[in-house]
């Protein structure tokens, strides 16, 4: 049975008890999180965790846009197409087709609840980027992912039935394993809820849920550089994969081809519409290397581009190629990419209008995940995923520009009608224990967190990104598996914080991302190693990585 009334509207200051009971958890709170929220909060109480302020998600960070058939010289078919040829042969066509067909619908009610997309005479002012083969870009001028995120975060102030607990970081999801209760071997797990760190104030909190929604986000924060904000340290795959999901395809990762060359951490995007304007990639000595190449040239998809970027700077010693748009007229540039232009202008003293733009590659996208069905389930009972996070099998060994904010409404949808099925059922009462850390100590060693986490990055950017070799991977791996045992040690003797939770899921998902690419025999999309330079039509299916084992540690 559904648990009523579960009360989770105290707020987060007045709260004096750690369990906290409500019938559906979110744990992440960018437009996959969001929009599942909204929609599932007129079916049961929803507590939403999010480990920094509500608004900081890498939603938040999407500039260019959300994919989608309005044109008139558009089909879904060719959206279709454009998809699953960007995949390089991984995309599930079926999947593909729900996201692609469903797209307009939920634009829509993006639009409803006031998201303001930039238009002209009154229509859609639809823009392009890598991999598209018209114009489906719909966009809120170069800040589209912050007007979901704002629009998403008003419409959810108003209902009732929603809580968010800001400052709340998932720490671990609860199964079985945690109720010490013994499954046979063919029952499924369940998900109970999650453990979560309270920030404020330093307590570990039990939140009990019916059903959970794991939308947190991806993992750039593995790689040295990374579009993604801080926040971006993969917690939801180590958690899925601690708690025995299944995930996939997590060898696939995807880099963005065009970020400010030296513009710190995150580093700072220029929007693939950039390109899709008509923006030109050259080396330093103004050759437009992408004819080279590929036909579409500048706006062919991302894992081309990169790695075109990568040989002409291996080529030439340099440290950046650069983007020109200095043949565009200025206004327009101005007019479409406001953002893009002050920023460069007054944080980095560049005017991009006169001046070419150095620009280098950084790690931006996971397109594998935890997996789950077209309702959003994942492979453990009452667990949800959607966004980022998940592999729902639309984005395949790459993803389309600007099929991310697509997929997370499409599937967050769909996963509010899973989730009303689930809900039917009837759940079970368990009694859950609460946080245990009998045994761990505040450590002072702060210091070796930073240490560790910059040689997890150091360590994928050197030997586990845009071109790999097993020579690198093997070395990445005993690296990883040491840093791995380092940081196990450190964890059980150390009370949890902000800080060690992230590095424990960080050495876990640099792991499951260098396994994963081992496996992977061939070359295709984003995985390329010179070992197997060749695509290998007999290996073409999903990778699929799980825990075999119980969960002990990790
Ligand atoms: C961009 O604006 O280039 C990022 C959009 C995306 O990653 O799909």
């Amino acid at each position: 049975m559904v648990r009523k009334n579960l009360n989770t509207k105290t707020p987060r200051h007045k709260e004096n008890h750690l369990e906290i009971k409500t019938d559906i958890l979110v744990i992440g709170s960018g437009i996959a999180g969001l929009s599942y929220a909204l929609k599932v909060s007129e079916l049961a109480s929803v507590a939403i965790i999010t480990k920094k302020e509500k608004a900081e998600s890498n939603t938040n960070y999407a500039q260019g846009g959300i994919a989608s058939v309005v044109g008139t010289d558009d089909s879904f078919e060719m959206h279709i197409q454009d998809t699953l040829s960007v995949g390089c042969g991984l995309c599930h066509r079926d999947v593909v087709e729900l996201m692609v067909k469903e797209g307009p619908e939920r634009i829509n009610e993006l639009v409803e609840i006031g998201v303001h997309f930039t238009r002209k005479q009154n229509k859609f002012d639809i823009s392009r980027e890598g991999g598209h083969s018209r114009n489906r870009i719909l966009h809120a001028a170069d800040l589209t992912g912050k007007e979901i995120e704002r629009a998403l975060l008003e419409k959810i102030s108003e209902q009732k039935n929603i809580t968010i607990f800001e400052n709340h970081f998932a720490i671990d999801l609860i199964t079985e394993h945690h109720l010490k209760k013994k499954k046979s071997s063919d029952e499924k797990k369940h998900c109970y809820g999650a453990y979560a760190l309270d920030e404020d104030e330093n307590v570990v909190k039990t939140f009990l849920a019916n059903v959970t929604m794991l939308s947190s986000g991806g993992a750039g924060q593995v790689y040295l550089h990374t579009t993604n904000p801080p926040i971006a340290s993969g917690d939801g795959y180590a958690m899925a994969y601690r708690a025995g999901a299944k995930l996939s395809n997590m060898e696939f990762i995807q880099f963005h081809p065009t970020t400010l060359y030296q513009s710190g951490s995150p580093a700072y995007l220029i929007s693939e519409a950039v390109r899709g304007f008509g923006g030109v990639l050259r080396t330093t000595s103004g050759e437009a290397f992408m004819k080279k190449y590929d036909e579409r040239e500048s706006l062919a998809p991302r894992d081309i581009v990169v790695r075109a970027i990568d040989t002409e700077l291996k080529k030439s010693g340099d440290e950046f190629v650069e983007l020109d748009v200095t043949h565009l007229p200025s206004e327009k540039i101005k007019e479409h990419f406001p953002n893009i232009y002050k920023k460069c202008l007054e944080k980095f003293k560049l005017d991009i209008t006169k001046e070419k733009i150095p620009v280098v590659p950084a790690a931006h996208y996971v397109c594998g995940g935890v997996v789950t069905d077209v309702l959003g389930k994942t492979s453990i009972e009452n667990l949800f995923a959607c966004g980022e996070v998940a592999m729902t099998g639309v984005h395949g060994a790459n993803r389309l520009a600007s099929n991310s904010l697509l997929e997370a409404v499409v599937f967050s949808h769909r996963a509010s009608l899973g989730t009303k099925q689930q809900l039917q059922q009837k759940f079970e009462n368990v009694s859950v224990p609460s946080w245990d850390e009998s045994g761990t100590v505040n450590n002072e060693e702060w210091i070796l967190i930073e240490h560790n986490k910059k040689e997890i990055q150091q360590t994928m950017w050197d030997y586990g990104g845009i071109v790999r070799s097993d020579l690198r991977l093997q070395r990445a791996l005993r690296r990883i598996e040491f840093l791995r045992e380092e940081i196990t040690e450190f964890y059980r003797r150390t009370k949890v914080s902000e800080g060690l939770i992230e590095l424990r899921n960080l050495v876990l998902v640099a792991e499951l991302i260098v396994r994963s690419a081992l496996q992977r025999k061939e070359s295709r999309g984003l995985h390329y190693t010179t070992d197997f330079s060749q695509t290998d039509e007999t290996l073409l299916g999903d990778t699929i990585i799980f825990k075999k084992e119980e969960p002990k540690e990790f």
